[in-house]
């Protein structure tokens, strides 16, 4: 017999079933709650609540375990290639050749972009945020391709939108950082895997010869597969609550990009890099810093620490300092930015009031480091974030609409005024 919640209320005794997920996590099911018992739950930023099930990632914050459809993030980062991974998350195992071969090709397929969509850039101001520009770019592209306004058309118009969709943010993120510098747009050159072509697309020019480092492109493909998903986090919540609506993948992937825009979540990687800036044209003195965070009259924040669920430490993290390590080495690069936050690191893990709330770094806090010395502009960090994340929102789309999830519609506790009479303006 399966396990049951009992809760009292008003006198009377309800039973809730159990359900108990396959890494053991246990979940209260509260599904019929209100039509049982005329109560709803209350959970201001869902800290406690499951919003579904899923079979696409696992994490346990307090053991810092982070796995995509079973197999660990330090085996993915260390073995497969970015694309692996997406169609692992995707599609739910990992391909074997030919199927890795036949989705490349079709991404290869549809890296080109509308060319009416290279003037939507022309309108933009020089200054404007890449993030503003790509959640508008993605959100547009469903005017250019009718058929996927509705989703669940058919199974190959899915695939179709999803290939589509994977093969043009690369060229729409590169292109939106060369507009910003007013810099010719580069066309994808489909010789080039996923990485290397982002690479060329951002960096090459048509004046000169541009060879791609292959440093360079295993740093950005390991940094790509520690961000592809991370279970139901803001901006993955947004695009299944969004998508839930049967609303097309691309809006539903542009609302994804402005939810990991906010600095408290993906934007955070560029607000590392700025906030080492600071300390570092301030004189470098860590301790001061560290006394602001801690601070609660001060609405300073130390950026790249602290997580939603890692209570411990972050497994991306500890990737990605080897990796920062390993590329700054390798490139050649001393970068004092590198000294401050490993300073910071330090002073922050041993002070009581960073213990006490288990603020360990995170996955922003080396990363933005990596793509600075990879040449990348600290504006196009989150981009980054957001080309890595793609597969993730994509697979938890998938998965959404094929378990066919209702539409996302929380209820919430009224506390504002009741009954007033309306009292005309010249009487107020
Ligand atoms: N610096 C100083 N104090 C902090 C920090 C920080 N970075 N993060 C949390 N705290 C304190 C906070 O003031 C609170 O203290 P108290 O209990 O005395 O009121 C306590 O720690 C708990 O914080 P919280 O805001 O209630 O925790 P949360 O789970 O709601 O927020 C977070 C998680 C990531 C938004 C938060 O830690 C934060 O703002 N971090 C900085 C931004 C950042 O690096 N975000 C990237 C997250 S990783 C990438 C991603 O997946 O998006």
């Amino acid at each position: 017999m399966s396990e049951l919640a009992k809760i009292e209320l008003d006198g009377k005794v309800y039973e809730l079933p159990i359900i108990t997920g396959t890494e053991n996590e246990k979940a209260i099911d509260i599904s019929k709650l209100r039509d049982m018992t005329g109560y709803v739950t209350l959970d201001t930023g869902y800290k406690n609540t499951g919003a579904t099930k899923s079979a696409i990632t696992f994490l346990d914050g307090e053991e810092g375990i982070l796995h995509y459809r079973g197999y660990s993030i330090e085996q993915l980062a260390e073995k497969a290639s970015f694309i692996e991974v997406a169609y692992l998350l995707i599609y739910g195992n990992l391909p074997t050749q030919s199927e890795l071969d036949q989705f490349e090709d079709s991404i290869k397929k549809h890296t080109l972009v509308h060319e009416d969509m290279k003037q939507f850039f022309e309108a933009y101001p020089s200054k404007a945020h890449p993030m503003g520009v790509l959640s508008s770019m993605i959100a547009s592209l469903a005017t250019f391709y009718p058929e996927s306004l509705d989703p669940n058309r058919s199974k190959e118009s899915k695939n179709l939108t999803i290939h589509r969709l994977i093969a043009k943010l690369p060229t729409l993120a590169a292109w939106a950082y060369k507009n910003s510098i007013r810099h010719p747009f580069m066309y994808p050159k489909n010789e080039y895997d996923y990485c290397k072509n982002f690479l060329y697309m951002m960096f090459a020019m048509p004046t000169e010869d541009y060879k791609v480092d292959p440093v360079i492109v295993s740093a950005l493909n390991t940094l790509l597969i520690l961000h592809a998903d991370h279970e139901q986090n803001c901006s993955t919540s947004t695009v299944r609550i969004v998508g839930s609506s049967n609303s097309n993948l691309y809006s539903t992937v542009s609302a994804g990009i402005s939810a990991l825009w906010g600095p408290l979540h993906g934007g955070a990687n560029q607000e590392v890099i700025e906030m080492l800036e600071q300390i570092h044209n301030d004189g470098g003195n860590v301790d001061k810093w560290v006394l602001k965070a801690k601070d609660k009259e001060d609405p300073f924040r130390l950026m790249g620490f602290g997580h939603r669920v890692y209570k411990n430490f972050d497994p991306r993290a500890k990737i990605i300092k080897k990796a920062c390590d390993d590329v700054l080495e390798r490139l050649g690069v001393n970068d004092p930015l590198l000294d401050i936050a490993k300073k910071l690191e330090k002073v922050a893990l041993e002070d009581e009031y960073f213990k006490a709330r288990n603020l360990y770094p995170n996955v922003d806090f080396y990363s933005g480091i990596i793509y600075k010395a990879l040449g990348i502009p600290s504006e196009m960090f989150t981009v980054m974030f957001a080309l890595g994340r793609l597969p993730g929102w994509i697979a938890q789309w998938k998965e959404m609409t094929e378990n066919k999830e209702p539409i996302g519609r929380p209820r919430q506790i009224y506390i504002g005024e009741t009954n007033r009479e309306y009292v005309d303006i010249s009487k107020r």
